[in-house]
């Protein structure tokens, strides 16, 4: 038996999350590359400080996981013949998806993102609402600029319920009175729309007018539901995610583990809990001692059911269409939703 430092075992672990990940994006390799160019391009401007802002974002890749759903859909239903208004499509979504994260980051009070400082860390408030906003309106021109109407209609329903979804969880953190199906609510706005978008246009994409548009919204948005409590259950954790963890309760943000939690122990101890998140938020040795508490109460272990459950219905719908590599890679996609490192 091979003799593993955990610095071996790190390193062994990391090479096959790699492995994972070039396996899901094997059948894309070639639509995500010219994606990247695309999405660069959408971003340009006249304005040279937004030029230099835009540069430093897209030289911080995230994941990619957006446009990944959007082309492996609609090569899935297409037999791999994709077409420009996928390309298009894609490229929406990642800006559109940059712009909420740059707003997030102001409205989130957070100073790093994807390893490095957030745009409002480092240029201020003013500068990346504006930025955001920039974004916004760059993807959609995308779609008005070429027709691509129907596609626009998905998308924009998703950022009226992004908006939506991020007020409804400032409301209920000042209230601190959410239930689980508020937590589930505001997840599906905030986050899953926007991959059940990726997969309703990539499939509209291909197939307009066909059900799989539907199906595949419903598909993308349990993998979406599953993509937050994971997002949710790292703020739980000490792991480097790229982004600060712990940070949610600072914000007073109550997640799906703190929710469970409430929900199953005594009074006082309810007592203490909602007068931490009340009161001492901001408290990092008390904000340590809730996430300690959590965890013992086993809402971390609940939130985890939780998320298998999601991912499981997404898994059932793919089962409904023929086996292909689309299909197999849109499978280890789901999987990798709840077992990924960042
Ligand atoms: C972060 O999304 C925002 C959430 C919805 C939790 P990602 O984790 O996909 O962010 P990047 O694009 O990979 O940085
Ligand atoms: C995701 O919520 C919000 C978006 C829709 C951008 P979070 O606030 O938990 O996302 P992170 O953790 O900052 O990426
Ligand atoms: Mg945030
Ligand atoms: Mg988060």
């Amino acid at each position: 038996m091979p003799k593993f430092t955990p610095s071996d075992f790190d390193r062994e672990l990391n090479r096959t999350r790699l492995k994972v990940v070039a396996q899901i994006k094997e059948p894309v390799n070639q639509e995500m590359e010219l994606f990247e160019t695309k999405f660069r391009e959408a971003m340009s401007s006249k304005v040279a400080l937004l030029n230099r802002i835009t540069y430093y974002i897209v030289n911080r890749k995230g994941k990619q996981m957006r446009p990944m759903f959007v082309f492996l859909t609609a090569k899935m239903l297409s037999n791999g013949q994709v077409n420009e208004r996928t390309y298009r499509g894609a490229s929406v979504i990642e800006l559109i998806h940059t712009a909420t994260l740059v707003h997030d980051d102001v409205v989130d009070e957070s100073s790093k993102r994807r390893g490095f400082f957030s745009i409002n860390a480092l240029w201020k408030n003013k500068i990346a609402v504006l930025v955001g906003d920039y974004l916004l309106s760059k993807g959609l021109l995308l779609s008005i600029d070429n027709g691509d109407f129907d596609l626009l209609k998905i998308i924009s329903v998703a950022v009226r319920e992004m908006s939506e979804g991020e007020l409804l969880q400032i409301e209920k953190a000042r209230r601190l009175d959410i239930t689980e199906d508020v937590y589930y609510e505001i997840i599906r706005q905030k986050t899953a729309t926007l991959i059940a978008a990726c997969c309703s246009l990539g499939a509209c994409s291909v197939k307009p007018d066909s059900e799989d548009v539907e199906v595949f919204r419903e598909f993308g948005e349990l993998c979406g539901m599953a993509f937050q409590i994971k997002d949710d259950l790292f703020d739980y954790g000490e792991e480097k995610i790229g982004k600060p963890t712990g940070i949610d309760i600072k914000e007073q943000k109550m997640t799906l583990p703190l929710i469970y939690t409430l929900n199953n122990c005594s009074k006082s101890e309810k007592r203490w809990l909602i007068n931490s998140v009340k009161n001492h938020n901001k408290d990092k040795k008390r904000v340590k001692e809730v996430i300690a508490f959590v965890k013992k109460a086993g809402g971390l272990d609940y939130a985890v059911q939780k998320m298998l459950e999601f991912k499981e219905r997404a898994l059932k719908i793919l089962e409904g269409y023929p086996e292909s590599d689309y299909r197999s890679s849109l499978e280890l996609m789901v999987n990798y939703v709840v077992d990924r490192k960042k």
